[in-house]
């Protein structure tokens, strides 16, 4: 039977079907065991090291009922065994009466955009995590150094709720209905999936192992994401899985209002030794092999496929990118980038991972130190764009009409 069943399927009420019990002697007897008995072990070590498992900043509920003798950590601040607690169930009682939620969860795992297990905790309001969470702002902010009031969300819940009017957030029910549980391919056409009733959260990170890199200092040892295509390992955290490992021609962009300091971590560092390689996160799933129907309400044209692009020097499907690894030179360039200079950028440089409060296509309110307006696909849009941020002006008319009819992802004229 796959693995999965067992967590999937729900007991009736007040029986404890066989497969609950394994999942429950796997948590407890399992949990106990390793900690107990085998501390450093490889199953227990990852956990132990991630950000939800810290004893000092993890995860630690806060609700009527719940018992307070747990140490912060535990995984019983996110799995209720029993589907409850010393006989009964603490909030949210979810899942039925008294019944489990799906993997035990203390509550369902995932709704909607906006109701996620996830956000039982990573919110500012009513979070169930004991004194709740402050890091957990935008990349923009944390990454970026922009500290603008209404330039960045506060919290991941606010940065995946911009459905409507403004803003834009990347939409997570297409993430289940376009990647979870199919096959998909990466930029190498290598094939992966991952099982189709996992938190969409999770096609980027695992909470099992995921860490807090953005410490003061920042710590580029340490990972907060996990490639959908390698689920179970941290990305990032090793040296060949940075930027500068895969990009030898990267410049990070500008710290925000600084002409010394550089992206991601506020100091000296400029060749993406310290950055992560986001392009190889992106591009398991955006690239030029699969297909992705989008249902974002905040997608310009929605519904409709999100375009194919390409980040290598060459695609069979689509034109490869200008500001990917396709050599051509930047013309106009604004410092730190210099005229004539190759570089291949990551996809992080311009866009926000979760959301962007103000601007369309997760673009971010700042890009390389400066702040910039995208609210639609206006000229004015793109000319803010290109023309604050990396570009003094273009070889073409600085004005010349209809720039996001020729400019975007895969396009003909020279990609992106
Ligand atoms: C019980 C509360 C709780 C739940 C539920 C929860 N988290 Fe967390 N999470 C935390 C806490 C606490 C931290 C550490 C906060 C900090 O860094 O100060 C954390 C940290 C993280 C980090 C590491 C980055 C960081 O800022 O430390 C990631 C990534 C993360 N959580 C993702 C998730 C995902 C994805 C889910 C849902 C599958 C989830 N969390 C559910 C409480 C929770
Ligand atoms: C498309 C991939 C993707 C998805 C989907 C995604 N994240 Fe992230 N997340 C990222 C990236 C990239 C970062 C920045 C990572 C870093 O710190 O290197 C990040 C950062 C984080 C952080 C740390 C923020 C900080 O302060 O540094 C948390 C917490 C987090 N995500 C939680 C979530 C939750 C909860 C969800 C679902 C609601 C989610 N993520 C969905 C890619 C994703
Ligand atoms: C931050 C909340 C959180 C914590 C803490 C946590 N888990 Fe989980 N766990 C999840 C989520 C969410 C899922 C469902 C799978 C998914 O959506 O990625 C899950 C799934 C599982 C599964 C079944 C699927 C799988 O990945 O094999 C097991 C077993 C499991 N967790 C064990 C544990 C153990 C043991 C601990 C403590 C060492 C723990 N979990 C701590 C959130 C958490
Ligand atoms: C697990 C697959 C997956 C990964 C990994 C992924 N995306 Fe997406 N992305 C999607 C899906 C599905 C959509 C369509 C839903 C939507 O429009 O948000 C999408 C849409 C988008 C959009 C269009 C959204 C809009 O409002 O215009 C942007 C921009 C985007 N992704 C950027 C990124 C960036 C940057 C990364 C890397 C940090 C990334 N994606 C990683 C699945 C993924
Ligand atoms: C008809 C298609 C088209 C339109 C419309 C267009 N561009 Fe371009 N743009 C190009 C092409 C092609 C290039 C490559 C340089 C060249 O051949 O002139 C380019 C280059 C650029 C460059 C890179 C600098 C350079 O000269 O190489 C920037 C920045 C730029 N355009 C911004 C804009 C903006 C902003 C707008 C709207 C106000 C716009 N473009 C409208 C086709 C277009
Ligand atoms: C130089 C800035 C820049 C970089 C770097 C960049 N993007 Fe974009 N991206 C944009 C802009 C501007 C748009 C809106 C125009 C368009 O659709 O291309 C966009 C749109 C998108 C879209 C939505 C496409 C659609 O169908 O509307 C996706 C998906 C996306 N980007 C993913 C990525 C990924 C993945 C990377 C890294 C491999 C990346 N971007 C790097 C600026 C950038």
């Amino acid at each position: 039977m796959p693995k999965d069943k067992w967590f999937y399927k729900k007991s009736r009420k007040f029986t404890l079907s066989s497969k609950l019990l394994t999942l429950c002697v796997m948590l407890c007897g399992g949990i106990l065991f390793c900690w107990l008995f085998y501390p450093n072990i490889a199953n227990s070590g990852p956990y132990l090291n991630s950000a939800h498992g810290n004893t000092i900043y993890g995860v630690k509920r806060s609700a009527t009922g719940f018992p307070a003798d747990y140490t912060q950590g535990n995984c019983a601040h996110c799995h209720e065994q029993h589907a409850g607690i010393g006989g009964s169930e603490p909030a949210p009682n979810t899942g039925g009466a008294s019944g489990p939620d799906k993997f035990l969860l203390f509550d369902e795992n995932h709704t909607s955009q906006t109701v996620n297990f996830c956000f039982d905790c990573h919110t500012s309001v009513g979070s169930y995590q004991s004194g709740g969470i402050s890091l957990n702002r935008s990349y923009s902010y944390n990454f970026g150094g922009n500290t603008n009031a209404g330039s960045y969300d506060s919290n991941i819940l606010a940065a995946f709720s911009h459905t409507v009017v403004t803003g834009s957030s990347h939409h997570l029910p297409d993430i289940v209905s376009q990647a979870l549980g199919k096959t998909m391919y990466d930029a190498d056409g290598v094939a992966w999936s991952l099982p189709a009733n996992i938190n969409p959260c999770d096609a980027c990170h695992n909470p099992h192992i995921a860490q807090r890199n953005k410490n003061t200092p920042y710590d580029a040892a340490k990972s907060a994401i996990s490639r959908p295509s390698d689920h179970n390992n941290k990305w990032g955290d090793d040296l060949t899985e940075r930027m500068n490992a895969a990009y030898a021609d990267y410049q990070a962009p500008y710290w925000y209002g600084s002409t010394t300091a550089y992206e991601p971590a506020n100091n000296t560092t400029a060749n993406g030794s310290n950055l992560p390689n986001y392009v190889r996160l992106c591009t398991d799933c955006h690239n030029d092999l699969n297909t992705i129907n989008s249902t974002n309400p905040r997608l310009p044209g929605t519904p409709r496929a999100i375009r194919k692009l390409s980040w290598k020097t060459a695609s069979a499907v689509v034109t490869a990118d200008g500001h990917g690894a396709l050599n051509g030179g930047i013309n106009y360039a604004r410092s730190p980038y210099v005229n004539g200079g190759y570089r291949t950028l990551s996809c992080l440089d311009c866009h926000e991972p979760h959301g962007s409060p103000t601007n369309i296509d997760l673009i971010r309110s700042s890009v390389n130190g400066v702040s910039i307006s995208v609210p639609n696909t206006s000229d004015a849009s793109w000319q803010s764009f290109c023309f604050s941020a990396c570009h003094v002006r273009a070889t073409h008319n600085s004005s010349k009409p209809g720039c996001a009819g020729c400019h975007y992802h895969g396009g003909g004229r020279g990609g992106f």
